[in-house]
């Protein structure tokens, strides 16, 4: 038995250790976003993310992924509004579809840590493979999302207008002390 975290739900796989995760997570667990394609590292077709590195889900086997966190497209995000998502749909980077969830996921994982990544760094941590020809437009994706993702971190760590208690102090005309009362007796 191997027990790991998938989707952020506690599983137990009840098959040999050597299968690949693959065809673990698509057979006993009905998650079929990863692809099968080559079946030997080259496509990229079954990425997920595992403790946060993109990995080609048919090269790692159940035993080399017991106790591990393990992430699939199915959980990328609920109602698909992660950046990449939605920038894949912009730029028009979905053609069969076959090798999308596995780019999504190598995205995901490379926008998390640098969402500055240039193209370079993206054809240098994403080799995956769409034999549809998306491929360009898929890197101009990647770029997209992480503008959106960078525009997002900038407006967050705006103040909001009018409420930054430090601002607000500049606004705040000093209060002059009244002078103190004293009684006079007339
Ligand atoms: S199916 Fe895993 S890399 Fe191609
Ligand atoms: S869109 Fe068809 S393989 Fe990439």
């Amino acid at each position: 038995m191997t027990r790991l975290t998938v989707n952020d739900r506690p599983v137990h796989f009840l098959m040999d250790g050597d299968t690949p995760l693959l065809w673990a997570l698509r057979d006993a667990a009905n998650l079929t976003g990863a692809k099968y394609g080559c079946g030997n590292g080259d496509c990229g077709a079954c990425t997920v993310i595992i403790d946060g590195e993109a990995i080609r889900s048919c090269l790692v086997s159940l035993d080399e992924v017991e106790g591990r966190f393990v992430t699939t497209i199915e959980a990328l995000s609920g109602d698909r509004s992660h950046p990449l998502q939605q920038a894949m749909a912009a730029e028009g980077a979905v053609q069969c579809g076959f090798c999308t969830p596995g780019f999504i996921m190598a995205g995901a994982a490379l926008l998390a840590k640098n969402p500055r990544a240039t193209r370079e760094d993206i054809a240098s941590a994403i080799p995956n493979l769409c034999p549809c020809g998306a491929g360009p437009r898929i890197v101009r994706a990647i770029e997209r999302a992480g503008r959106a993702m960078r525009s997002r971190e900038r407006l967050d760590s705006l103040p909001v207008p009018g409420l930054d208690p430090a601002e607000a102090a500049l606004d705040v005309p000093a209060i002059e002390p009244e002078p103190a009362k004293t009684e006079t007796s007339e």
